[in-house]
């Protein structure tokens, strides 16, 4: 099938030098100005005005049963490729809503960030089990550290030197953020690479370029969606038509009712890929969410958790489940493995952080970083 994205040569990647100059592999791109700032800020901002909701308010949510699909291609990935004892990065971990898919898959050791400040408070409660959260049930098992900060522009393996290596990393429902920029996007991928370790993985979702673009050409205008998302592209964009020479910066406006309301940024996927490969990052699978689900749904286990997480209804007296409008949007995103390349060192002792870090993080305990630290 023909993707949406204009895929113009076969030896599409990074439009700029291949080389290597340092060994992070991004300074010759650092000419982030002052509007990709405000964009992250706006980003920041958006996210860490979001309260907690309250369980009435979050089964309330028009796109409640989207919200559990997605908490289950989370659980789903994480059960697929997280270990007893893993030490984890959770790149963007936003409110942490994934803390208790890492306590059951028995992680060592969790460092969690963000670059909204409220939403880091919250993961805090969270993990404390301060607050009242629904979903919070038994202690959580595992020290975790939460950092606040751009991990799209701070050279994260300078901060993390005495955490890393981990054995996975979680960028989920974020990646997208950090393609404004061609820089953002190398500092993104390069980050990862230096913090985990040969043959460690790093597990994602984000929106599927391909869907969004053909959406695009479909529409009559700019803007297309339903009753709970909508998506606008601005003037610039009116033939249709991106190069592939700048895969960087394709900006939109996202919708989706009750959860996000801001700029976005286009990620071509095949450029993804190969810019991964230039930070030693391989493709294990990248599969849209309708596949993924598809796929997984087969798997016992994997259904009971859908059955258990009642996003399609729960088989018995719950008939309730996911809306065709709700559906649609999880079109919209796609799930990624990759590999960092190597072979892991078998003599590494895996528990070795799992005393490092509070079991109760205090606001002292979160660390503020910004690019000048
Ligand atoms: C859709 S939420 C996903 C949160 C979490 N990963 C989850 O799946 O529940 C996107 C998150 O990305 C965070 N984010 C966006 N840009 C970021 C950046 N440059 N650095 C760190 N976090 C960022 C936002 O603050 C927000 O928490």
């Amino acid at each position: 099938m023909k993707r949406g994205y204009e895929s113009a040569s076969t030896s599409v990647g990074p439009p700029q030098s291949r080389q290597r100059l340092d060994p992070i592999g991004v300074s010759q791109f650092l000419e982030e100005d002052e509007s990709t700032k405000n964009l992250a800020r706006k980003v920041a901002d958006h996210y860490s005005a979001r309260s907690n909701q309250t369980l009435e308010e979050r089964e309330a949510s028009p796109i409640i049963h989207l919200k559990k699909l997605n908490n289950w291609i989370k659980s789903v990935l994480i059960q697929l490729y997280a270990h007893r004892g893993d030490v984890v990065l959770d790149l963007a971990c936003g409110k942490g809503g994934d803390l208790i898919k890492w306590d059951k898959a028995k992680v060592g050791y969790y460092v969690g960030i963000d670059i909204a400040e409220g939403s880091i408070e919250d993961c805090r409660t969270r993990y404390n089990g301060d607050a009242d959260h629904h979903q919070r049930r038994n202690k959580l098992t595992f020290p975790a550290r939460l950092i606040c900060g751009d991990c799209f522009e701070v050279r994260l393996d300078k901060v993390l030197k005495d955490d890393a290596p981990f054995d996975i990393c979680s960028c989920q429902f974020a990646m997208h953020y950090s393609w404004s920029t061609e820089a953002r996007a190398r500092r993104a991928l390069a980050n990862v690479s230096a913090l985990l370790r040969p043959g460690g993985t790093f597990i994602g979702t984000m929106p599927d370029a391909n869907v969004i673009i053909k959406k695009l050409r479909e529409a009559e205008g700019l803007a297309f969606g339903n009753s709970v998302y909508w998506i606008r592209f601005d003037d610039e964009h009116a033939d249709k038509r991106f190069k592939s020479s700048s895969p960087f910066g394709i900006k939109y406006k996202f919708h989706l009712e009750d959860a996000v309301d801001c700029p976005e940024w286009i990620v071509p996927f095949h450029v993804f890929k190969s810019l991964a490969e230039e930070y030693d990052l391989e493709l294990v699978f990248v599969k849209n969410s309708h596949e993924f689900v598809d796929q997984y749904l087969k798997k016992p286990e994997f259904a009971d958790l859908m059955r258990r997480l009642g996003a399609l209804g729960d088989g018995n007296q719950d008939q309730s489940t996911l809306s065709p409008d709700e559906w649609e949007v999880a079109y919209l995103y796609l799930a990624f493995v990759l590999r960092k390349r190597g072979q892991p060192d078998q003599n590494r002792k895996k528990s070795s952080r799992a005393n490092k870090g509070p079991m109760q993080i205090s606001k002292d305990d979160v660390m503020y970083i910004n690019n000048d630290d």
